[in-house]
C-alpha cells in the first residue's frame, strides 16, 4: 500500500486542484501530479523548496509558506493533503491550520491526512535521535476527534504499513539522520545503539531489507 494508491480508492484525483502541505522534498506532490491533479507544494523550509523546485515537474507549483498562514486564495482548493506533516506543525499553530484548510477549501472540498504511528520498527530505530511518541499521539488524537466538529466530516479512516526499503545501515543513515541536523548531533551520542537497533529491527521482504512503519489515514468533507 503507498499513500497514493489508498488515496486514489477513495476520491478521484484527475482535475482536481490539491494542495500539498508541509510537502517536504515533494515525494507525495509528484505521485499526485502523475495521478493527474493540479498540484500546490507549501513547504516552511526553504531549503526543501529550493530543493523541490529544482527537482520537481515545472507544473507542481511549489512555494514557501505555512500551514497555519497558508499563501493560497480562498476557496481555490480541492483537497488539502498533510502526509506524516501534521506532527511536525507546533501543537499551539494546529487549530489555526485547520482554519486556514478550511478557507482555502471554501465551501466544500475534502482533507486527506495521514500520520505514523509512534511504533513499528522503524519508529522504534529513528526514536533513537528523536522521539516523536508524544507529538504523534496528540496528532491521532486530534484527528479522532475532529470528525463534526467546525464542518470536517470524517468519511474513511484506513489502517496501513509502509514498508521503507534500506539495502545497508549506511543507506539509511543517508536519508533519515544525514539530511537533517538535530538528528545529526543526536546521533553522535547513540551511533553505536542505533546500529545494533536498525540490524535488530530489519526483515527481509522479498529478498529485499526493510523497516515497517504503520499508520493511518484520514479523509474529511470538509463544508461550512
Ligand atoms: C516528515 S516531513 C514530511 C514531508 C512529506 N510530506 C513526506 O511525507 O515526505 C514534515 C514536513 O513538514 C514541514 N513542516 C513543519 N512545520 C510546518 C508548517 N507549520 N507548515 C508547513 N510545513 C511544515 C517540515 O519542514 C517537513 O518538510
Amino acid at each position: 500500500m503507498t499513500h497514493i494508491d489508498h488515496l486514489k480508492s477513495i476520491c478521484k484525483l484527475e482535475g482536481i486542484q490539491v494542495v500539498d502541505v508541509g510537502a517536504g522534498d515533494g515525494v507525495y506532490s509528484r505521485d499526485l501530479y502523475a495521478a493527474g491533479a493540479k498540484v500546490t507544494a507549501i513547504e516552511i523550509d526553504p531549503d526543501k523548496v529550493a530543493k523541490a523546485k529544482e527537482d520537481l515537474p515545472r507544473h507542481i507549483d511549489v512555494r514557501l509558506g505555512a500551514a497555519e498562514d497558508l499563501p493560497l486564495d480562498s476557496g481555490s482548493q480541492d483537497l488539502a493533503c498533510l502526509f506524516f506533516s501534521l506532527h511536525h506543525i507546533p501543537v499551539e499553530v494546529q487549530h489555526t491550520a485547520f482554519t486556514e484548510i478550511r478557507r482555502v477549501l471554501g465551501s466544500s472540498g475534502r482533507l486527506h491526512i495521514v500520520e505514523p504511528y509512534p511504533y513499528g520498527t522503524m519508529f522504534y530505530v529513528v526514536r533513537l535521535v528523536e522521539d516523536e511518541t508524544l507529538v504523534r499521539t496528540h496528532s491521532h488524537e486530534t484527528l479522532n476527534h475532529l470528525d463534526g466538529v467546525d464542518g470536517f466530516r470524517l468519511e474513511n479512516k484506513k489502517e496501513y504499513v509502509l514498508t521503507r526499503e534500506y539495502p545497508t545501515f549506511e543507506a539509511f543513515l543517508e536519508k533519515i539522520v544525514w539530511p537533517d541536523p538535530d538528528r545529526s548531533r543526536a546521533y553522535e551520542k547513540v551511533s553505536s545503539d542505533m546500529e545494533d537497533a536498525f540490524n535488530r529491527s530489519v526483515e527481509t521482504l522479498d529478498g529485499k531489507i526493510v523497516l515497517h512503519q504503520p499508520c493511518a489515514a484520514y479523509h474529511f468533507i470538509v463544508s461550512c
